[in-house]
């Protein structure tokens, strides 16, 4: 089998973004879009993985850390002058030769399975990957000549009147014969607007050594579009969050408004769960079966098991077990862990906390740096009292322990399994197991007092 290689081109500023953020690492459903186009390419079995950096090199080579090699282009002369810097790493090979620009995400691996396909069947030199638009402004055209063979590609700013008239435009994905690509590389020139070294030069220069160049067109623009600026930025993403969606309804997820649900590309989730709308399932998430998830919640990075209702609440770094009840309003902050049948009701915020199964805080509650063990009822307004303004303190709920309402829990202290603990108790001393504490002011009634006070007319 013909070897596979890949160049991914990412070493461009986006000036166009305008951003603080390299245009490569700009999120689309929640992954660096450079990270989709890598992730693609892994499904086609390239031999080798080249991603060309160069603005922002460190932070996209952490970002693809592991999935690919990197050359640096120092100074952005174009994208043939980028493609030539992985001359050195590939230039002694035979095979073929995908390249891809870093802004173009939605691009399937099927896609560039077929492109690659093609080419090889055509034993061509080149193969482009072209689409069709109504609105071709920004990108390369294609020129074919009177046969409706590709001769060339002309970037929009060299396009004339015509040209720009043409709606097949270039994607900026190709197929090459890796020698054929690096020996034409040596001869394009920078002699255009914009000053540049074109990779779609190439096709011309291929043409004239009269090598076969060939176009793959796909039917499907949007998969295609490269993302320039912050609208295109936004439509890409509404475009792969409808992909994103529709999957897991073919899987068997019902989503009750996908316009109003925002999945990102890794969130696992099982059959014969409901996403209600306003719901944002974020990062590594992943949900069990027969879950309903919203509206209006927000999980990352959650490990959900089955059965689990979430409503209006918000989920971090945290798991919940099976047949759990969360919300609403609810916050699980990170580190927690909340075990199978755990009710956590309205205006409860738990952070890195173990609760363990059959336990219930039903109400405004705060539970922080504690282990709650098993089937413990938390009262209404119970306070784990975690932190002194300069540490934090853990505290130790017991099995079977009962916290009445608005009791404070001053930590570190340990409630001793099976303790009731009295409604309005600030308990800062440890509460041996099977006893009764309570640590509040006795009430005192004076009868008849108000009369004395005379306050009344
Ligand atoms: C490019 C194509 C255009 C095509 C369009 C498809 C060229 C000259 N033009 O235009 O024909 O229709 O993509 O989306 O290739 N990059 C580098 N080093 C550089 C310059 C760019 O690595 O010196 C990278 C960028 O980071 C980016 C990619 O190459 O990921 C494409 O560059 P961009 O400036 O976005 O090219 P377009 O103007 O969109
Ligand atoms: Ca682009």
């Amino acid at each position: 089998m013909t070897k596979r290689f890949a160049v991914i081109l990412a070493a461009g500023q986006g000036t166009r973004m305008k951003s603080k953020l390299y245009k490569v690492l700009h999120p689309v459903c929640g992954k660096p879009m450079v990270e989709h186009v890598l992730d693609n390419i892994s499904n086609v079995n390239a031999d080798k993985i080249v991603t060309v950096v160069g603005h922002g090199a460190e932070l996209v080579k952490t970002s693809l850390e592991g999935k690919s090699d990197f050359v640096l282009q120092e100074e952005q002369l174009g994208t043939a002058h980028a493609v030539k810097q992985a001359k050195e790493v590939l230039s002694n090979q035979n095979g073929t030769t995908l390249v891809i620009c870093g802004d173009t995400p939605l691009i399937t691996a099927e896609t560039m399975e077929a492109l690659i396909k093609l080419h090889e069947s055509q034993e061509a030199a080149a193969t482009i990957l072209t689409a069709f638009t109504e609105k071709p402004d920004g990108y390369g055209r294609v020129i074919r000549n009177s046969n409706e063979t590709v001769e060339r590609i002309v970037e929009h700013k060299d396009a004339n009147e015509d040209e720009r008239k043409v709606k097949e435009i270039n994607t900026g994905t190709y197929c090459f014969d890796n020698q054929a690509l690096f020996e034409a590389l040596e001869e394009v020139s920078n002699d255009n607007v914009q000053g540049e070294y074109y990779l779609p030069d190439v096709i011309e220069i291929l043409k004239a050594k009269g090598k076969i160049v060939s176009a793959f067109q796909t039917s499907d623009f949007d998969e295609t579009m490269g993302i320039n600026d912050r609208v295109a930025l936004a439509e890409a993403e509404r475009l792969m969050r409808n992909r994103i969606n529709t999957i897991h309804m073919q899987n068997g997820v019902t989503i009750i408004d996908p316009t109003n649900t925002y999945i990102d590309s890794d969130v696992k989730i099982g059959k014969d769960t409901i996403i209600l709308p306003g719901t944002i399932i974020k990062g590594q998430t992943v949900i069990g079966e027969d879950c309903q998830i919203g509206p209006n919640s927000e999980l990352v990075n959650a490990q959900i098991a089955s059965e689990t209702v979430i409503r209006q609440s918000v989920v971090h770094d945290s798991s919940v077990g099976s047949k759990v009840q969360i919300g609403p309003f609810a916050h699980i902050r990170p580190e927690s862990n909340i075990h199978d049948d755990v009710k956590v009701g309205n205006f409860v915020e738990i952070k890195k906390a173990e609760i363990g199964q059959g336990s219930k805080a039903s109400h405004l509650s705060y539970i922080g740096d504690a282990e709650v063990g098993s089937n413990v009822n938390l009262g209404c307004g119970s306070i784990t009292v975690n932190y002194n303004g300069k540490s934090k303190f853990l505290t130790k709920i017991e099995d079977n322990v009962f916290v009445g309402c608005n009791s404070n829990l001053v930590a570190p202290v340990t409630i001793g399994e099976g303790a009731y603990i009295a409604a309005g108790s600030t308990i800062t001393k440890d509460v041996p197991g099977e006893s009764l504490s309570i640590a509040r002011a006795r009430q005192v009634n004076k009868e008849n007092y108000v009369k004395k006070l005379n306050l009344k007319n």
